[in-house]
């Protein structure tokens, strides 16, 4: 393992080429049950986008909320794939304060 993105990916359960698998496999899921672009999807526990990183890429703009305890693994999302800072951009302003909005309020309202 040699950068922090690798790391986080062994922390969720998704080390290397699984990584972006299983993250295919859960959109696939998610289309397969009537899920489209205009969709809102909410994950508890997005990790280090597994899931979030197609989702995101399917859904349109501030479409995805993702809510996790441990804020440092999206740090090194940051770090990961070339396209990484284009799917934050995608996010807008609304999951990026979702864990600080959480610890200070305890609760989060759907857009
Ligand atoms: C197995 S990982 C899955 C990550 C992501 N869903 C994916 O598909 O790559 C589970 C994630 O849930 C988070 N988690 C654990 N307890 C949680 C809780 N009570 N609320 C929200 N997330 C939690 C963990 O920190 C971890 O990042």
């Amino acid at each position: 393992m040699d950068t922090e993105f690798e790391r986080v990916q062994y922390y969720v359960g998704n080390p290397g080429e699984n990584y972006f698998i299983v993250g295919r496999l859960q959109l696939e899921l998610l289309q397969r049950n009537g899920c489209t672009p205009d969709s809102h999807v909410l994950e508890i526990g997005r990790g280090c986008l597994g899931a979030g990183r197609p989702i995101i890429q399917f859904l349109n703009a501030e479409r995805y909320v993702g809510l996790e305890p441990n804020v440092w693994l999206l740090d090194a999302v940051l770090g990961g794939p070339p396209d990484t800072r284009g799917l934050f951009a995608k996010l807008g302003r609304v999951v990026g304060g979702v864990s600080r909005v959480l610890q200070e309020t305890g609760s989060f309202q759907l857009p």
